[in-house]
């Protein structure tokens, strides 16, 4: 126990691990991710999460079939997207864009051999409150914010735990045909793919923008010095 990292050093580290080695993942490990996972907070306690764990060779292909044919997509309009950016990015953030991009181009290509693909599913639940003539429609971010929390979990444990992962949503630019492939019923939503193996790199300190860059205080804009 000693030598397991500690929480900061896990969230510090908890960087996306696209490469992943095919050996198997024992259950034992498998659910200490969920069981964990689901300790997370849901409004009103509802636990809306709904867990499929996919080890089946032929639905990860069909997965990953269809999360390439999405990550090409997004490439493409990514590049164009680019192209046309006002300000070209400087030599460190285009370094760090080639590299998160192969990273991502191996995991679209190899998202198959990942041992385990966990699909994070939401039960949705109506709110059915009485109006208010001030008041908006239930956000949809009011829902998902029952379901991240879980997902948040779920990578700081397979980080704990040495297990590397990454959350992705491209399966969602086919969810209705993954839908069909798993019989999942059509009210569940499904929110995260996240593959789990054991990583071929090694973990190490996530990039990030300084916090006085994305923190105002009191009223939007004013920012303040550490
Ligand atoms: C909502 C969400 C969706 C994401 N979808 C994908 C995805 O479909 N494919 C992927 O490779 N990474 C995906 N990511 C991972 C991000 O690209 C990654 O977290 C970010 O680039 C920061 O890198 P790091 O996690 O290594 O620090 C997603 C992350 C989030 C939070």
């Amino acid at each position: 126990m000693a030598d397991d990292p500690g929480l900061f050093e896990i969230m510090y580290s908890l960087r996306s691990m696209r490469r992943l080695k095919p050996d198997p993942v024992p259950d034992a490990l498998i659910w200490k991710i969920l069981d964990a996972a689901t300790r997370a907070p849901s409004g009103g306690n509802t636990q809306p999460w709904r867990f499929l764990v996919i080890r089946d060779a032929a639905t990860k292909r069909f997965i990953q079939e269809r999360y390439k044919r999405g990550w090409e997509r997004y490439v493409q309009a990514n590049l164009q997207a680019a192209a046309d950016a006002p300000v070209p990015p400087t030599a460190d953030e285009a370094a760090a864009r080639v590299k998160m991009v192969t990273a991502a181009t191996h995991l679209a290509d190899h998202l198959h051999e990942a041992p385990v693909m966990v699909l994070v599913c939401m039960q949705p639940r109506a709110m059915n409150l009485p109006p208010d003539p001030e008041s908006q429609p239930p956000s949809p971010a009011a829902l998902y914010a029952s379901i991240f929390p879980a997902v948040q979990n779920l990578l700081l444990t397979c980080r704990a735990l040495g297990l590397g992962a990454t959350l992705t949503t491209l399966h969602l630019l086919y969810e209705q045909s993954i839908k069909d492939r798993l019989g999942i019923p059509a009210e569940i939503q499904s929110v995260a793919l996240v593959p789990v193996g054991w990583p071929v790199g090694t973990f190490g300190p996530v990039t990030r923008a300084p916090i006085e860059t994305v923190t105002f205080w009191d009223a939007w804009g004013t920012t303040r010095t550490r």
